[in-house]
């Protein structure tokens, strides 16, 4: 991206009405509102979940995720950078998703009762590598919350549309009782993401942690 639209697209950012509401609101960013919004449709949380929040930082879905599972609910988060977590108390692991140790994920937990994905690539530029990457992300999400999700667990993946948009959401309707998308309103109107909501996981005999 040249420098002068960069400059124009982080002074758009910082005047957005989201960004604006989730400082106000003690928000760690304006991303706190798609996934209430999600949560409003959904129906994610209940007290006492165990979460894990993949692409973490800077912190606002655990944010959100704790003030809906309180604090008997188990919050755990990775992120290739360090600075996420905020207020929320969560386990925080700095890595890779693509190369991460599930059980080091799980720790001391046996299983967890919802799998989020907010995890967008860097992007290029160039549609296409971007949307490969951000598909490669979300199977690997996907394929994490196949591990770990207890049965009737819930999953949310952030997806970019692209060729294997409507082959990737089948998948999550093979391995859940229900899949939906949704692009929630205040995800940015040029903003190719999309989310996959998938409740209700169907435990599988092979989903064998290695
Ligand atoms: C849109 S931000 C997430 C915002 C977060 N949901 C929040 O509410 O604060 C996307 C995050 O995905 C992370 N990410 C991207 N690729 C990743 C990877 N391969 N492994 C781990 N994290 C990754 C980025 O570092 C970035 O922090």
């Amino acid at each position: 991206m040249a420098k002068d639209s960069k400059g124009l697209g982080d002074r758009a950012n910082r005047h957005d009405r989201f960004h604006q509401k989730a400082k106000k609101e003690g928000f760690l960013a304006r991303a706190v509102y798609k996934l209430s919004e999600i949560d409003d449709k959904h129906d994610l949380f209940r007290p006492g979940m165990r979460v894990l929040d993949l692409g973490c930082s800077p912190g606002s879905w655990l944010q959100y995720a704790r003030s809906q599972v309180g604090i008997t609910g188990q919050l755990v988060g990775l992120d290739r950078n360090a600075q996420a977590g905020g207020t929320s108390g969560a386990r925080v692991h700095v890595g890779d998703v693509l190369t991460v140790d599930v059980k080091l994920l799980l720790g001391d937990l046996t299983q967890f009762d919802v799998v989020l994905s907010d995890m967008a690539p860097d992007t290029s530029g160039i549609r296409s590598q971007d949307q490969a990457r951000s598909e490669a992300l979300f199977e690997r999400a996907l394929e994490i919350a196949q591990l770990t999700l207890a049965p009737g667990g819930n999953f949310v993946g952030k997806l970019f549309m692209g060729p294997d948009f409507k082959k990737l959401t089948e998948q999550v309707r093979a391995l859940f009782t229900s899949a939906k998308t949704q692009k929630p309103d205040s995800s940015r109107p040029q903003s190719i993401e999309q989310y996959v909501i998938g409740k209700g996981f169907k435990k599988q005999a092979s989903g064998e942690i290695k």
